[in-house]
């Protein structure tokens, strides 16, 4: 199959802020965007974006997941970063348009539709360093994809990085490309010089969050991850995970997690760790690489806990478990 999100689905949902009102969605196709290149976007990176997934049930039937999380986290992304605010009844319709034009091209599982929503700032204003786009336009560009993590089977290789940051802290919880570009030159390096498959910031010791998914520690039957701030991205799948933890009895635990007790529990036979986010699922990690050392977390190969938590939330996206949180949408 084709790298994760790099085959478009030809048409796209598409609409407009002017005048201070946003105009009718219409669909155009997802190659036709004019662009001036003063545009706001282009020069002060007032962009944010969503990536949330469509399913397809052994029925036929086409199913959003969580959709309502992640429009929230759209509205928070524009209003944190002075884009004009969205309108989320819209936005769902947009979703569901361009998802249902296209309910033929969703791959069967464990293959799925992305869905990318997108809001960027068109002023061609160069000028306004500082002051905001007073015109936006914003689309649902969806992608047939499978694994993001290329390869993807073997438990992931994560450096630990104390010393950089994935971006501004206090632009974490804002899905904007200027974080994952900032994160970028780290994540190379990492790749370079330790042959790891990710980075996970950790300032000061801090364990935040990787370029693009959040990260979870099991230990036992105790899951351990860091509470919210304004520093990290609130993933929709971390919350979908804690939630089935808790189902399934385990304890959740939403703390500040030190690179120390991480390395310590690691050591312990029955440790687990993973990475979240609607591209990563939720994916092993088997090797932590710290100061030149490599520390296997628990057996370093995939842990059975990970799996059922996957499984768990696999099952109620795929339509083989009921969906008792109302997560999803159908089409
Ligand atoms: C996602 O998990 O949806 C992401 O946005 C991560 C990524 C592909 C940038």
């Amino acid at each position: 199959m084709a790298a994760f999100g790099t085959v478009f689905m030809p048409h796209m949902a598409f609409t407009t802020f002017e005048n201070n009102h946003w105009n009718e969605a219409t669909i155009v196709a997802s190659d036709s965007i004019q662009l001036h290149p003063g545009a706001h976007v282009l020069h002060y990176s007032s962009t944010c974006f969503e990536g949330l997934k469509a399913f397809k049930h052994e029925d036929g039937s086409v199913h959003v997941f969580r959709m309502d999380q992640n429009l929230n986290r759209f509205d928070q992304s524009s209003r944190l970063l002075s884009l004009p605010d969205i309108d989320q009844a819209q936005v769902s319709k947009m979703i569901l348009d361009i998802v249902e034009q296209y309910s033929a091209d969703i791959p069967e599982p464990p293959g799925s539709m992305y869905i990318r929503p997108t809001h960027i700032g068109t002023e061609a204003a160069i000028g306004k360093a500082a002051a905001p786009s007073i015109s936006s336009m914003l689309y649902v560009l969806i992608s047939p994809v499978g694994d993001y993590f290329a390869g993807g089977s073997k438990p992931l290789r994560v450096l630990l990085d104390e010393t950089g940051m994935r971006c501004a802290p206090h632009m974490g919880m804002i899905k904007s490309g200027g974080n994952y570009a900032s994160a970028l030159g780290p994540i190379l390096a990492a790749k370079r010089d330790v042959q790891a498959d990710q980075i996970l910031f950790c300032p000061n010791g801090d364990v935040q969050e990787t370029g693009a998914a959040n990260f979870l520690l099991i230990d036992g039957n105790e899951i351990i991850t860091k509470a919210l701030d304004s520093s990290f991205l609130h993933g929709v799948t971390r919350n979908s995970i804690l939630t089935l933890a808790a189902d399934l009895g385990m304890k959740v635990t939403e703390t500040q997690l030190s690179v120390d007790e991480l390395l310590t529990r690691a050591a312990k036979p029955n440790v687990e760790a993973a990475l979240s986010g609607t591209a990563a699922v939720l994916t092993s990690v088997g090797t932590l690489i710290h100061n030149g050392k490599e520390h296997a977390v628990g057996t370093g190969e995939h842990g059975p806990t990970t799996q059922k938590l996957r499984q768990a939330l696999n099952d109620i996206q795929w339509g083989k478990a009921p969906d008792t949180h109302n997560w999803l949408t159908r089409v």
